[in-house]
């Protein structure tokens, strides 16, 4: 009954484009949409993404900057919808560079919509962050808490969440808004996973410290009001994201309404428990460094993600050893002949 609704809504042979495709959370979601049956279409300028990571479905290498050629790509292939990963989000370079943020994620973002109207394409699936909410007032972490970005990203990306709500009033535009928390881990086959340059994600981190490729793990500050005094994030498998995005999708396509989702996995890990948890898997000691706290880490960052359970039927599937011994997997692959 539900993939016969799905298929009045959907098509299998029009495509899903997925900007970003070549990158980590962009290729899981590819994977995902092949895997149900559905055809993709890959768009990515491979600033920060691989063509080795854009395994499945169409290819195209492009720039959102060139709306000329954007509109060449969606007068070549039937497009049903998109997903949109492509961006820049290293924070801490959005805080010494905002313009480089401001035009790859708002700017160009805007030449993909503009460009989705013209074409009459009228449902996307858009990669926000936890980034948007800032300093949480309270935990967990709903979607009506409060939208104080504290950094150049995270303003970038409520940016956009708010061009979508016009999109969505003045033009029939259907979102799904998904606010990721920290996404970690990798396909378990070991086909494809996580690699940013420069790495910035504690996870890739701590397994780069235990493969030699970096002298330690910093942890920054010890002195938190949490039970071991570190940090505490929310960790969600990135296929778990995925099965999130296509689900979403399809929720936009058969209701033709718009959504707003937390993805997290609404529990909390330290950062001394991730690194007890990685030591267990990888079976290897962990070189760690204490290093002073860094201005704007909140103490505990966790999801409440409800809705997106109730509305999406979402059920994640990984727990942190999961993640880790996934992300653990691919990282071996990827880099131990590097060592
Ligand atoms: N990784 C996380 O934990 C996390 C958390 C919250 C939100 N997000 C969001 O998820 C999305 C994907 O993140 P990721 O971790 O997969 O990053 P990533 O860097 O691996 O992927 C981004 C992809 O976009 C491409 N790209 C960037 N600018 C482009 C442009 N102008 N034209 C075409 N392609 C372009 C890059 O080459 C890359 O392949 C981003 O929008 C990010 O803000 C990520």
């Amino acid at each position: 009954m539900k993939n016969a609704r799905k298929k009045i809504a959907m098509s299998n042979s029009k495509y899903i484009l997925i900007t970003g495709g070549a990158g980590y959370i962009g290729s899981h979601a590819n994977h995902e949409l092949t895997m149900q049956g559905y055809s993709t279409l890959v768009f990515d300028n491979l600033s920060t993404g691989y063509p080795e990571l854009a395994k499945w479905g169409k290819f195209v290498l492009g720039d959102l900057s060139n709306r000329d050629h954007l509109r060449l790509v969606f007068r070549q292939y039937p497009i049903q919808a998109v997903m949109h990963f492509a961006a820049h989000l290293v924070v801490p370079e959005s805080v010494s560079n905002p313009e480089k943020y401001y035009f790859n994620n708002v700017v160009n973002t805007l030449n993909l919509l503009s460009t989705m109207r013209e074409f009459q394409v009228r449902h996307i699936v858009f990669s926000s962050t936890a980034a948007t909410y800032g300093e949480p007032q309270y935990v967990p972490i709903d979607e009506a808490h409060p939208l104080k970005p504290i950094n150049p990203y995270g303003t970038t990306k409520l940016t956009i969440e708010r061009i979508l709500e016009d999109y969505h009033n003045a033009y029939q535009m259907q979102y799904a808004v998904l606010r990721y928390f920290n996404a970690a881990g990798a396909l378990a086959t070991g086909e494809i996973g996580e690699d940013h340059s420069p790495e910035t994600h504690l996870i890739p981190l701590i397994l780069d410290a235990v493969l030699g490729r970096r002298p330690n793990i910093q942890i920054f500050g010890n002195d938190y009001p949490t039970p071991d005094g570190t940090c505490i994030r929310d960790y969600i498998h990135v296929c778990d994201l995925a099965v999130a995005h296509r689900l979403a999708l399809e929720k936009i396509f058969t209701t033709n309404t718009s959504y707003i989702f937390n993805l997290g996995s609404e529990t909390g890990y330290s950062v001394n428990e991730v690194i007890q948890n990685a030591a267990q898997v990888t079976g290897k000691v962990i070189p760690t460094m204490l290093a002073s706290r860094r201005p704007g880490d909140p103490a505990k960052l966790v999801s409440t993600s409800k809705k997106a359970k109730q509305i999406l039927g979402w059920n994640p599937r990984y727990d942190l050893t999961g993640i880790l011994q996934t992300a653990w997997q691919w990282h071996q692959k990827r880099y131990s002949a590097k060592c």
